[in-house]
């Protein structure tokens, strides 16, 4: 599906980060990043394996503490932050992991009310059938409500993992690879989902792939990260527009070229 138009507000970052380095011993991994993520908008993060992308999230979600640099998420300076505000602002952003990360004990719907039962404390039974109700259908899996985790596709799971981080409403969604070991059909089916969020939700998100076509279909911005640093942003055109051999392998291998 071709990507619909969508209204980004080019004023109002909604991450900004600036100077950002992360080291792990004497291994620098992130070496001064700079990077804005505006209202509205699917920024997409390249790069290779170890470049730091998870790690980026992790710092970006105060699961991990940088060593210099600013990393302001929703108006607020996540390295300066209490752990209630931290919490709170948890809350805000959306996560939707590599293994979907559902509770195989559970059945669609339990695994759904979970965060709302957990985070809203005092919903009455009506608002959560609803609230559950409403992002199985924006998934398109209403069918799926008394299942179980294991009666369910990969591509399902994702789904459903995004629905999970959907009933929450949140501003922010950042995806770790969400069409990792899907095959290509039910990639193009994430990426319309993804697509489908973003105006449905007004999210802005941060989706990190290694998949071209994701990135193509998704993002109205693409970052790569290249030694620690995102040297290279803007349109996928514009990225790949390169006799770089950091950059060129990557593109070549996704449309074999
Ligand atoms: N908690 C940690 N302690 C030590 N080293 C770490 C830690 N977390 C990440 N690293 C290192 O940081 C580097 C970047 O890891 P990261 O998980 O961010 O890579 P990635 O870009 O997400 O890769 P992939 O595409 O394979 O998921 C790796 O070399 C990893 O070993
Ligand atoms: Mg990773």
């Amino acid at each position: 599906m071709e990507k619909a138009k969508v209204e980004i507000d080019y004023t109002n970052e909604v991450i900004r980060i600036r100077g950002l380095k992360k080291s792990f011993e004497d291994f620098a991994v992130l070496r001064g990043i700079d990077l804005d993520l505006y209202q509205g908008e699917n920024l997409v993060v390249l790069g290779r394996s170890g470049t730091g992308k998870s790690v980026l999230i992790k710092l970006i979600s105060g699961l991990l503490t940088p060593d210099h640099g600013t990393i302001e998420v929703l108006g607020q300076e996540v390295t300066n932050i209490t752990d209630k505000a931290l919490q709170e602002l948890r809350i805000r952003i959306g996560f939707s992991f590599q293994n979907s990360a559902l509770y195989d004990s559970m059945t669609v719907r339990k695994n759904l009310e979970f965060p709302l039962v957990r985070n809203r404390k005092g919903i009455s039974r009506k608002d959560i059938d609803l609230a559950v109700e409403t992002v199985l259908d924006a998934v398109g899996l209403s069918q799926t409500i008394n299942q179980m985790p294991s009666e369910l596709s990969g591509g399902q799971r994702k789904r459903i993992g995004i629905a999970r981080t959907l009933i929450l409403n949140p501003e922010i969604m950042l995806y770790d690879e969400p069409t990792a070991g899907l095959d290509p059909i039910t990639c193009i089916e994430i990426n319309d989902l993804i697509n489908e969020v973003q105006q449905r939700y007004k999210t802005s998100s941060i989706i990190i792939t290694h998949d071209l076509t994701c990135a193509k279909a998704t993002g109205d911005r693409i970052a790569m990260l290249l030694d620690g640093k995102f040297e290279r942003a803007g349109t996928f055109d514009e990225v790949f527009d390169t006799d770089d051999p950091r950059v060129k392998p990557f593109f070549d291998y996704n449309f074999i070229r």
